[in-house]
């Protein structure tokens, strides 16, 4: 094949008649010449025939197909900038609807200044584009937190710098979080046969004496201490932002302990009075499926607002178990005032003025809409008969299939193939 010849098919030519299919197509180059757009289209579709259907991707878990009403709303709505509240109000509204529901579902405390679609007095969360987003969100707002808890406190140490606590497992947004933000990070390790998060683990870590902890060494590169600060009876949790806890693990599924988590922290904080260590729950797929198998279990996983007082934001991937398309997750608050007003932004140059609390500017509105079409659709007894059916079917390959019978080792091997997050 050249590229010799660049004049253009015509859309009289039969579709492979066209020399566009006789040479090379275009790569590297920006290409000069227009081609029909029949053309352009058969050549990308015929190109992505390399890639499965995504109905057969089993690795991401995220929500492949929406039925058509919801389609119908996804294809109304691509043109519409979803930032641009002033052009599209009512879309904003409708995102504020979603945050609320959800909110309301796991335990939020809304102040009766505000309504499902209009907030004047508080933020309770932001629609995002995926949980990686709805996580650095809420990360950004512990950081800042910390930092305003701590300014000017006699009991710091002026090279003091915050860290957030999780475990290995959790996903790669919260490594990316701290290299991005410039955030410590400290992890229990996760391992053969403890594949959670418990409420011993982050015992073990937020109690410990800062110079007897395991992460001693990390903590004093990561803060600069001077060879000679010795920070006497200061512990670990004193650096502690937040604690991490994922419900519905990246790996296996799994959820951490945070009900007991939260009495450990509550321990520590009898302790040390005048500071606070909240914690925020990964929800990414535990957060649509947990508010039902609960409904049933003879032992709840607790995770939201209203079962454990001291988490403060929950994210959930409304494109997985929310079962929208890909590109919309949530993140939300336990109350209107959690993210400090610094990092809530008053925006007045797209024709009027709103206020904005997100890592993105612009973004499509199209899978918003369609969060919200699946929740009024559905309803909670919809996703009930899903999540219902799930379960079964998880449960019928688990004893069925020789491969998923060894739980321990399928988890030993993921986390073997991913040890660190690191980037390449
Ligand atoms: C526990 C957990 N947190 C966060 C994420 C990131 O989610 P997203 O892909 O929506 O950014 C995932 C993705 O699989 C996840 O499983």
């Amino acid at each position: 094949m050249t590229n010799s010849k660049l004049t253009p098919g015509s859309s009289l030519d039969p579709i492979y008649g066209r020399p566009e299919f006789a040479r090379d197509i275009p790569r590297g180059t920006f290409p000069e010449e227009s081609m029909e757009g029949e053309t352009a289209y058969t050549l990308i579709n015929d190109e992505l025939g390399r890639d499965i259907a995504p109905k057969m991707n089993m690795a991401s878990f995220l929500n492949t197909t929406m039925d058509t009403w919801g389609k119908n709303l996804v294809i109304d709505s691509l043109g519409k900038n979803f930032i641009d509240h002033e052009e599209y109000p009512q879309t904003n509204v409708l995102a504020n609807r979603i945050c609320w529901m959800i909110g309301e579902w796991y335990g939020t405390e809304f102040s009766s200044d505000d309504t499902p679609d209009l907030w004047k007095s508080g933020m309770y969360g932001s629609v995002t584009i995926g949980s990686s987003e709805a996580v650095m969100l809420a990360l950004v707002a512990h950081r800042e937190r910390w930092k305003i808890r701590n300014a000017g406190s006699s009991y710091r140490n002026p090279n003091d710098r915050p860290f957030f606590l999780t475990s290995t497992h959790v996903h790669t947004c919260w490594d990316k979080f701290g290299r991005y933000y410039d955030v410590g990070q400290l992890y229990v390790p996760m391992k053969e046969g403890h594949w959670k998060m418990t409420g011993s683990d982050v015992a073990e870590v937020i109690n410990k004496p800062m110079k007897d902890s395991v992460y001693w060494p990390q903590i004093k590169e990561w803060c600069k201490y001077p060879d000679s600060y010795d920070p006497g009876t200061r512990t670990v949790g004193d650096l502690i932002m937040v604690v991490g806890c994922v419900v519905g693990t990246t790996y296996g599924g799994l959820s951490d302990e945070v009900e007991e988590i939260g009495l450990e922290i509550d321990k520590w904080q009898e302790k040390h009075p005048s500071e606070s260590i909240p914690i925020h729950v990964d929800a990414a797929s535990g957060g649509f499926i947990l508010p039902f198998t609960n409904e049933t279990a003879s032992q709840p996983v607790k995770f939201n607002f209203s079962d454990v007082p001291n988490v403060q934001s929950i994210n959930v991937s409304i494109h997985k178990f929310g079962n929208t398309y890909p590109g919309c997750g949530l993140v939300v608050f336990r109350n209107g005032s959690y993210v400090p007003r610094d990092l809530i932004y008053d925006i007045s140059y797209l024709g009027g003025s709103f206020t904005d609390f997100t890592v993105n500017f612009s973004r499509g509105s199209a899978v918003i809409l369609a969060a919200y079409y699946n929740l009024i659709r559905m309803g909670k007894s919809g996703y009930r008969k899903i999540i219902a059916n799930c379960m079964a079917n998880a449960t019928e390959l688990i004893t069925r299939d020789e491969a998923f019978k060894d739980n321990d080792s399928q988890l030993k091997i993921l986390h073997i193939h991913a040890p660190a997050h690191n980037p390449l």
